[in-house]
C-alpha cells in the first residue's frame, strides 16, 4: 500500500507541474527519421468511457477529412525535408469506418516520404469484413489491431459499448487470423470495468488465449474527466470493482498469460512467444497528423485542434493545425525516455547514453536506486529489467501518468480549438457545407 502511494504521488509531482503553452514548437528541419501518428476521429457509436479525441461519425466528412489530412502531410514535408518514416499507426477513433480514406491517406504518404516501415490501423469489430481486409493489405497495411474490450455482452452492455458484441468479435478475430495477411494482429481488452468480476474477467482470457490470438493488450478503467463515464461514477451510478479487485485482475491478466506462453512487450501487453510486437509508435518520436493528433518530437510535446472545423480550415490555408504544446527541460526529454522504457520493461544503459549524453545512474540516482531496493527492476551489466514484481508498481505509474498529464493535455487542447495561427473570418462552414 505504501509503494503504490509512494508511486502515484511521485508520478503526480513530477507530470502535474508540465505547462501548456500557446508557443509554436520549433519542427525540426534535418532529422534522419522520424514516426508518424495519423488520426481519424469517428467512431459510429462513441463510447461513454473513451478518453481520445472522436465524434459521431458524418459520411459527409470523410472527403473534406482526407483531403485536409493528406495536405497536412504536405505541410510537413516542406517543413521536415528529407526525412525518413520509421513507423506508421493509423489511430483513433475508428480508422475502419473508412478504409478507402485510410488507404487513400497511406497512398499519399509513401508518395510524399521515404517510408520504410510497417503500418499499423486501428479497427472496430463491426467494421471488418474480406473486403475492408482487402482494402487494408493492398493500402501495405501489416498490423492491424482490433478493439474487443470484452467477451460478454453483459460488460459491453455496462461500459456503453454499442457498437458490436461479443458474437460480432469473434467472428473478426476468425476472419483475421483466416485470412492471415497481417504480420501482426493483436485485440485490445479492458479491465477493472463496472460489474466485472474476476471469474468474468478469467473467461474474457480464456477465450483469448483458446482463439490463440497472437497479440493482446490489456487496458484498465481509466476514468478521465471529461468522460461520460467519469461523470457517472461521480455521481454513484457505477459498480466499480475497486483498487484491490483491480490488482488482483492485474495479476491474474499477467499470469494467464505467461502460463500460456506469451510474454510481456510492455506492462500491459503480451506477445505469444516467438512472434512480432505490434507497437503503437515508433518510441518516443512522432508526429501527429489530423484532428487532435498528438506529436512528441526532440524537446516538444503538442497537439492539434480537436475541432475538425478548424483543423480542415486551417490546413487549407497552409497552416499547421496546432494549437497548444509543452517543451520540456533536457532532464524532462530524459525522464520522457525513461518511463516509456519502463513502461516497455527493459532498455539498456549504453543508449540512454548514446541519446543524452550522460550515465542514467548519475542522472535518475535516487529514483533507479529506490526501484532496484523496492525490487521494481533488475540490473545485469548494462541491461535493466522490470521484474514480475515490478510490473503492477509501473503500472500505477502509467496509469497515474496518464491521468494527470495526457488528460491535461486533451483538455487544454479541447478548451483551445483555435490553432495558433488562427487567422480570421473562419471559412469552415461554407467547406464542409459543400460535401
Ligand atoms: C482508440 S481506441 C481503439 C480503436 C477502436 N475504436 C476500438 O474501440 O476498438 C484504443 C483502445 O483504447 C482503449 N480505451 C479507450 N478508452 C479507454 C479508457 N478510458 N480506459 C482504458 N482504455 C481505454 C480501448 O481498449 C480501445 O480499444
Ligand atoms: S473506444 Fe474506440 S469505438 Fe469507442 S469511442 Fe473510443 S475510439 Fe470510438
Amino acid at each position: 500500500m505504501l509503494l503504490e502511494y509512494i508511486i502515484k504521488k511521485m508520478t503526480r509531482k513530477k507530470v502535474g507541474n508540465v505547462k501548456f503553452s500557446r508557443n509554436m514548437p520549433e519542427i525540426p528541419n534535418g532529422k534522419d527519421e522520424i514516426g508518424l501518428y495519423i488520426h481519424i476521429p469517428f467512431c459510429k457509436v462513441p463510447c461513454p468511457f473513451c478518453a481520445y479525441i472522436r465524434y459521431p461519425w458524418n459520411p459527409k466528412l470523410e472527403r473534406p477529412y482526407v483531403g485536409a489530412v493528406k495536405k497536412e502531410i504536405d505541410l510537413y514535408l516542406e517543413r521536415l525535408g528529407d526525412v525518413r518514416i520509421n513507423s506508421i499507426y493509423v489511430g483513433g477513433g475508428t480508422p475502419t469506418i473508412m478504409p478507402r480514406g485510410v488507404a487513400d491517406i497511406l497512398k499519399h504518404t509513401e508518395e510524399t516520404f521515404d517510408v520504410s516501415s510497417d503500418i499499423g490501423v486501428e479497427s472496430n469489430p463491426d467494421d471488418l469484413n474480406e473486403k475492408t481486409l482487402e482494402l487494408l493489405l493492398d493500402a501495405g497495411v501489416s498490423k492491424l489491431s482490433m478493439g474487443v474490450q470484452s467477451f460478454s455482452d453483459e460488460i459491453l452492455k455496462a461500459i456503453g459499448r454499442r457498437s458490436h458484441d461479443a458474437k460480432q468479435s469473434l467472428h473478426a478475430i476468425e476472419l483475421v487470423m483466416d485470412n492471415g495477411g497481417f504480420d501482426t494482429f493483436s485485440i485490445d481488452l479492458m479491465f477493472s470495468l463496472p460489474t466485472q468480476t474476476l471469474a468474468g474477467l478469467k473467461k474474457d482470457l480464456e477465450i483469448t488465449i483458446e482463439k490463440g490470438v497472437p497479440q493482446v493488450a490489456t487496458y484498465p478503467l481509466l476514468l478521465f474527466p471529461y468522460c461520460k463515464m467519469y461523470r457517472d461514477e461521480k455521481e454513484g451510478k457505477l459498480r466499480l470493482p475497486g483498487e484491490k479487485a483491480e490488482k488482483q485482475m492485474y495479476d491474474t491478466i499477467v499470469d494467464s498469460f505467461t502460463e500460456a506462453d506469451y510474454e510481456p512487450c510492455s506492462v500491459w501487453s503480451f506477445v505469444k512467444k516467438g512472434r512480432d510486437k505490434y507497437g503503437s509508435v515508433e518510441r518516443d518520436e512522432y508526429i501527429g497528423i489530423g484532428a487532435g493528433a498528438i506529436s512528441s518530437v526532440n524537446q516538444y510535446f503538442y497537439a492539434n485542434t480537436a475541432s475538425i472545423e478548424e483543423y480542415i480550415r486551417t490546413v487549407g490555408q497552409g497552416d499547421l493545425p496546432i494549437t497548444i504544446g509543452a517543451e520540456f527541460q533536457p532532464e524532462g526529454v530524459a525522464a520522457k525516455w525513461l518511463s516509456i522504457s519502463l513502461y516497455e520493461m527493459e532498455f539498456d544503459k549504453r543508449e540512454f547514453k548514446k541519446r543524452f549524453g550522460m550515465d542514467v545512474d548519475e542522472k535518475f540516482k535516487s529514483f533507479l536506486r529506490w526501484l532496484k531496493l523496492f525490487g521494481i527492476i533488475k540490473v545485469e551489466g548494462d541491461h535493466v529489467r522490470v521484474t514480475r514484481k515490478g510490473m503492477y508498481p509501473i503500472h500505477l505509474m502509467t496509469k497515474t501518468f496518464l491521468l494527470t498529464f495526457i488528460a491535461k493535455a486533451c483538455i487544454a487542447c479541447m478548451e483551445n480549438p483555435k490553432p495558433i495561427v488562427t487567422k480570421e473570418p473562419s471559412r469552415a462552414s461554407a467547406i464542409l457545407n459543400r460535401y
